[in-house]
């Protein structure tokens, strides 16, 4: 079997309130293989960006990892110093957010911000790098790159911003990309341009990427796998079309459910009651998190947090089977005792 290109193993990030350290990410194991696209949902608050940030060390202050392990290129992350992961970061692995205002210099043209990824990973022929710069900005689908290359960027929209932001991101040909809501602040037709523009990049150069978003459909239309985060807990994974199909977790069910689309028309729409605990709520809880969000919910949900059973064909989900349903055949669960909707 092929080695991953990222591993992350029991990862925990904990965040400092006065003398206690609570949870923001708790015991979170995964995998992204060369060349896969990996989504990650979940709503507001549930440990998508803390779990962006843990990977290439950029944590906020009084923000740390506080266990596991986050092996990427055969390489544990959490024990290098800054100097040696600013060696990778923008180089073998890039990241991408939601605001490319924020993230970009108002006072420095994009041409030169673009460039900066080459000149801090040693390139200095100054003729290489300006044709390095126009190629991306033409492959990212920036119009006339030599005008646009000596503009600001409050000259640009939105969408233009996020182009330019992938531009910086992919210059250096990074293995993974980390895309952390990239398309959400986007109307819906320059959403669909970023999405297929990171799949380009992933088709041609072969660049894995860890796609972020709360947006199931977005996350549908353009990873391989999935995983699904509750309260700072994965709480189900899998190949992406088999999640939509048949969801396992009550969770991933009501956010399913929570999709307006053609193919549900006449059905309704659930609405998940209720919302994602606090980090301070979260750690009061002793037993499934999702427990006072759940239909489903029996004595030992709010008791003991269900351990990972396998369904087969690389799907998992931290749920207890229906009452009265084993279903075990060789240690695994029939997909069929959870589905039942
Ligand atoms: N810098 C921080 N200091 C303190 N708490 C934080 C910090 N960043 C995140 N948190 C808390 O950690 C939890 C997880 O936050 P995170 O930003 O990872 O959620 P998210 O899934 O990315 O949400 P969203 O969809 O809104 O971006 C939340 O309860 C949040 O309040
Ligand atoms: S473990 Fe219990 S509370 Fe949690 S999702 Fe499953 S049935 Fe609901
Ligand atoms: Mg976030």
């Amino acid at each position: 079997m092929e080695a991953p290109l990222l591993e992350v193993q029991h990862l925990s990030v904990g965040i400092q309130r006065g003398r206690d350290c609570l949870f923001g990410v708790h015991d979170i194991s995964f995998t992204i293989k060369p060349g896969e696209i990996l989504g990650i949902v979940g709503e507001s608050g549930c440990g998508k960006t803390l779990t962006a940030l843990a990977i290439p060390g950029l944590l906020p202050g009084g923000v740390s990892i506080s266990g596991g392990t986050v092996r990427f290129e055969n390489r544990d992350l959490a024990g290098l110093k800054q100097r040696e992961l600013c060696e990778i970061r923008g180089n073998r692995l890039s990241m991408i957010f939601q605001e490319p205002m924020t993230s970009l210099n108002p006072l420095i043209k994009i041409g030169r911000q673009i460039a900066e990824p080459l000149e801090l990973h040693g390139y200095t022929d100054k003729a290489r790098i300006r044709r390095e710069v126009l190629d991306i900005m033409e492959q990212v689908g920036l119009p006339d790159p030599e005008r646009l290359a000596g503009e600001y960027p409050h000259r640009l929209s939105g969408g233009m911003r996020q182009r330019v932001m992938i531009a910086l991101a992919m210059i250096c040909k990074p293995r993974l990309l980390i895309a952390d809501e990239p398309a959400t602040a986007l109307d819906a037709t320059i959403q669909a341009q970023i999405l297929r523009l990171m799949q380009w990049f992933n088709r041609n150069r072969g660049t894995s990427i860890l796609f972020i978003s709360h947006d199931l459909t977005l996350v549908n239309r353009l990873c391989d796998r999935v995983l699904v985060m509750y309260a700072g807990k994965i709480v189900e994974e899998g190949p992406v079309r088999d999640i939509f199909r048949r969801p396992a977790h009550e969770y991933t069910k009501g956010l399913i459910g929570a999709i307006p689309s053609k193919d549900r028309k006449g059905r309704p729409l659930t609405n998940i009651p209720g919302k994602v605990p606090s980090i301070e709520d979260g750690a009061k809880l002793r037993g499934c998190p999702f427990a006072p969000r759940c239909s489903r919910a029996e004595e030992r949900c709010t008791t003991s947090f269900p351990a990972r059973t396998d369904l087969g064909g690389g799907r998992r989900v931290f749920c207890f089977p229906p009452a009265g349903e084993g279903g075990r055949e060789n240690g695994t669960l029939r997909e069929g005792h959870y589905a039942g909707t």
